[in-house]
This record gives C-alpha cells, sequence and structure tokens, in this order.
C-alpha cells in the first residue's frame, strides 16, 4: 500500500514551535520548562457544579451560540450543557433576517421564541444576534419583482420596520444586540453591500439610532470577524468614533475571534482589544472558535460567501483528533483565555461559537464535509482537554 507523509503534520510542529515563542515574547506564559508543562497536562480535570462559566463569573461573561437544531429541541442534552456550563447565549441562526423575517409580512418567531425563552429561564446574559447584515438576506428587501433596485427611501423603512418589530418582541429580555454585523472590509473600506449600496455609510448609524429607540437599556454592538488586522479595526473605529461624535448609541465592538491554531499572534489579537478599549468601547469575544484543520488557503475570518472543493488532505482527522493536535488545542484556548484574563477589564463576554464540535459551522466551511474539532466540547458532549485547560486556569486543577 502506498503511504504519504501528510506534510500538515511537519506544518503543525514548526505552528506549534513559533505559537510557544510569540506567545512566551507576550509574557503570558513564561520560561523554557512551559510547552512540556502543557503538554503535559490538562488532559482532564474536574467539571465545577458551576459550570466554567461559574469559574470565570468574576471576569466576564461566558457564552456560546445556540444553533438551530439545540433550539427546536432536537438536541436537549446540548441545553442542558449550556444551562450548567454558560451565562451567555447568542442565537447562530434563528434572528437573521432570511429566518425570522423571510417576507415582507411573514414573520417567523418559533426558533426565536425559544432563543429567548432559554435565556430568561436561565438567568443568561442574551444577545440578539444580528439587526443588519449583508448576508442571509432576503432578495425582496433590496429588488423588486421585476428585477429592478428599490429606491432608497423603500430600503430605509423595512430596515426600520425590521429593527422595530424584532427589538419590540423582545424588549428586556435581550441583554445585547449585534446591531450592525461586517460592514467593514479587511482592508478597510466600507463593505459595498445592498445597504451601503442603497442607503450610503448613513445606514450604519441609523440602525443603531433605531435599535437604542426601540430598546433604552440593551447594549449596542458592532460586529466583525478578522478585527485583529489593523486596517479593518482602525476603519470600523474611526467610523464609530465618528458617528459617536454626532450622537450615535454604541456601547461595544465584537472580535469574532474565529482564529486557527497558529494564526493570528496573540499581540494582535491583544493590539485591538486595547484599541477597542481606548476608544472607550467594550470588547465582547463574540464567536470565538479554533479552527484545527489545514488551510484550503490562506484564509482568516468568516467570509461565508467562501468555498472550497473537499479533498481528504484538507480532513485529515476524520475519525479522531491526534494526541498530539489536541495538545496544540488546549494549548491555543489556554492561551486565548490567559489574553481575556490579562484583559478582564476591557472585556465584557467571551463567547465561542457553537458548544460540540459535531454542531459547529466549521465542519462545512470554507470546505463541506470536514471533521473539525474547533470547540471545547466533543461531538458527545463532553469536555475536551481545551476546556480543562481553561478551566484549570482559575479552579488549580491544571496539572503538570
Ligand atoms: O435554514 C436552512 C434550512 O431551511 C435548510 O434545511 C438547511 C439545509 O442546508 O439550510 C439552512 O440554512 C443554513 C443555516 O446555517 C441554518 O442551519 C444555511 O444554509 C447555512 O449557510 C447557515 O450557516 C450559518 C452562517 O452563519 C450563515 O448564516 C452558520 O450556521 C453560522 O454559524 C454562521 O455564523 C456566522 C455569524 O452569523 C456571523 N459571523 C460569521 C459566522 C460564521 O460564518
Amino acid at each position: 500500500m502506498k503511504q504519504t507523509i501528510n506534510p500538515a503534520m511537519n506544518r503543525y510542529r514548526r505552528q506549534f514551535l513559533r505559537r510557544v515563542l510569540s506567545t512566551a515574547a507576550l509574557g503570558l506564559v513564561s520560561g523554557a520548562a512551559m510547552p512540556t508543562r502543557l503538554l503535559a497536562g490538562t488532559t482532564s480535570g474536574t467539571v465545577q457544579a458551576g459550570g466554567l462559566a461559574g469559574l470565570f463569573a468574576g471576569d466576564f461573561k461566558l457564552g456560546t451560540a445556540l444553533s438551530n437544531t439545540t433550539l427546536l429541541a432536537q438536541n436537549p442534552d446540548t441545553e442542558a450543557l449550556v444551562a450548567r456550563e454558560f451565562s451567555a447565549i447568542t442565537a447562530e441562526n434563528a434572528m437573521k433576517w432570511e429566518e425570522i423575517h423571510p417576507q415582507a409580512e411573514t414573520w417567523d418567531w418559533q426558533r426565536a421564541d425559544h432563543f429567548v425563552d432559554f435565556g430568561q429561564r436561565h438567568k443568561m446574559y442574551t444577545i440578539g444576534h444580528t439587526l443588519v447584515w449583508h448576508s442571509q438576506m432576503p432578495e425582496s428587501v433590496f429588488v423588486d419583482q421585476h428585477g429592478r433596485l428599490r429606491p432608497a427611501a423603500e430600503v430605509q423603512k423595512t430596515m426600520e420596520d425590521h429593527i422595530a418589530t424584532l427589538t419590540d418582541r423582545y424588549h428586556g429580555k435581550i441583554q445585547a444586540w449585534d446591531v450592525v454585523n461586517e460592514a467593514v472590509t479587511d482592508s478597510g473600506e466600507w463593505r459595498k453591500s445592498h445597504w451601503y449600496n442603497t442607503l450610503g455609510e448613513g445606514y450604519f448609524a441609523r440602525a443603531f439610532h433605531l435599535a437604542r429607540e426601540a430598546d433604552a437599556n440593551a447594549e449596542l454592538l458592532y460586529n466583525d470577524y478578522s478585527m485583529h488586522l489593523p486596517a479593518k479595526r482602525d476603519f470600523a473605529l474611526e467610523q464609530i468614533t465618528r458617528f459617536r461624535r454626532k450622537g450615535m448609541p454604541v456601547d461595544g465592538v465584537g472580535m469574532q475571534a474565529h482564529v486557527h491554531l497558529d494564526d493570528p499572534a496573540l499581540a494582535e489579537l491583544e493590539a485591538s482589544i486595547e484599541a477597542i478599549a481606548a476608544a472607550g468601547l467594550d470588547v465582547h469575544i463574540t464567536e470565538l472558535d479554533v479552527d484545527v484543520l489545514p488551510k484550503a488557503y490562506d484564509y482568516m475570518g468568516a467570509e461565508i460567501s467562501t468555498n472550497f472543493e473537499y479533498s481528504d488532505e484538507l480532513n485529515p482527522f476524520p475519525e479522531a483528533l491526534p494526541q498530539k493536535v489536541a495538545d496544540e488545542l488546549a494549548f491555543r484556548y489556554e492561551s486565548l483565555f490567559k489574553l481575556f484574563l490579562k484583559h478582564r477589564d476591557k472585556i465584557r463576554r467571551v463567547s465561542l461559537w457553537g458548544t460540540t464540535d459535531g454542531e459547529s459551522w466549521k465542519n462545512d466551511w470554507p470546505v463541506v464535509g470536514r471533521t473539525n474539532y474547533p470547540l471545547i466540547f466533543d461531538r458527545e458532549g463532553q469536555p475536551k482537554q481545551a476546556y480543562y485547560s481553561v478551566a484549570g486556569l482559575k479552579s488549580g486543577t491544571q496539572r503538570g
């Protein structure tokens, strides 16, 4: 039988060493013994009664995203797990425009109602995701039945009605809204979405004003991926600051944090945490996950229009995650949470994007049909080594 050496494995080794060096340089961990300790320990531990969120209660809220599968009660075990381990929830898909408001006069509240009810029952910090986004939009919002672009006044009215209806229904039950999602390109300019093309940059501030008019108390957030990129971060903060001076209500910025084992460097994330806080805004880590699979190309972030063809080489761990990569994942999570703890005064919340590996969007993006391991609970809902490495930062269960 022909044997092949998986070049990804050597790459992981190189990347791991690079990460160790960059983390040590940041002062987050110290000493040459560090990697050995991390690789040797934290494969198991004790799950505290208050879950992970209980351990971090004095630092920031700890959240997860609820998938439609969970919300439709096809997986009640996941609900129980979420209630035990987390203090914040985001609707992964249930409140997106095309799901909740698929046609002008049609609203589908089932999943979103269940989501909000779950948050109420468990007294969780509940995040509405998302009011204005370029993606998952019914085309009819922008284009009429003759294929012509609708006039600005009509689109603006639609936006106003959508925000008012959604925020009214859940008034007092949603603690934070992702008001605008992904409005800025990676190179630092406005995304040329239908929103922007029809309404100009004013749509951005208008959305925040509408959200505040509807709910005086909810925290209002701008949420985007790859916010570690200086050009993107700086442009976003410049616009937010400029609008804010003119009265736009905004409380925080969400760094989605769809990261890889080696990428971005902690220092890049840290610079953005500091920049957001320096602009007078709360930092929310909104969609954390760690991709452990080979990059199909040089991708980063979450541009969901991107997709690449499946190959077995791009899916090296279809059965189980090798111990070496599990070590690296645990180390990455531990390093990230050390960074978050270092900046606990700036960070309001850290949310993972999903609860168990099996339900993660990373199994299907940017390549459909892979087996990824980006979260801290495995496909059976059991805590992974990564869970214990994070918990160990607070409970002293880390061994080595
Ligand atoms: O709703 C249909 C359903 O009717 C149909 O049966 C099913 C069959 O494939 O598809 C369903 O829609 C899917 C939806 O998830 C709900 O499962 C879409 O095809 C699929 O594209 C969608 O993916 C979501 C993606 O956003 C696009 O909305 C992912 O689950 C979700 O994790 C991802 O989340 C985004 C954040 O909202 C914003 N930041 C980036 C992040 C990752 O892309």
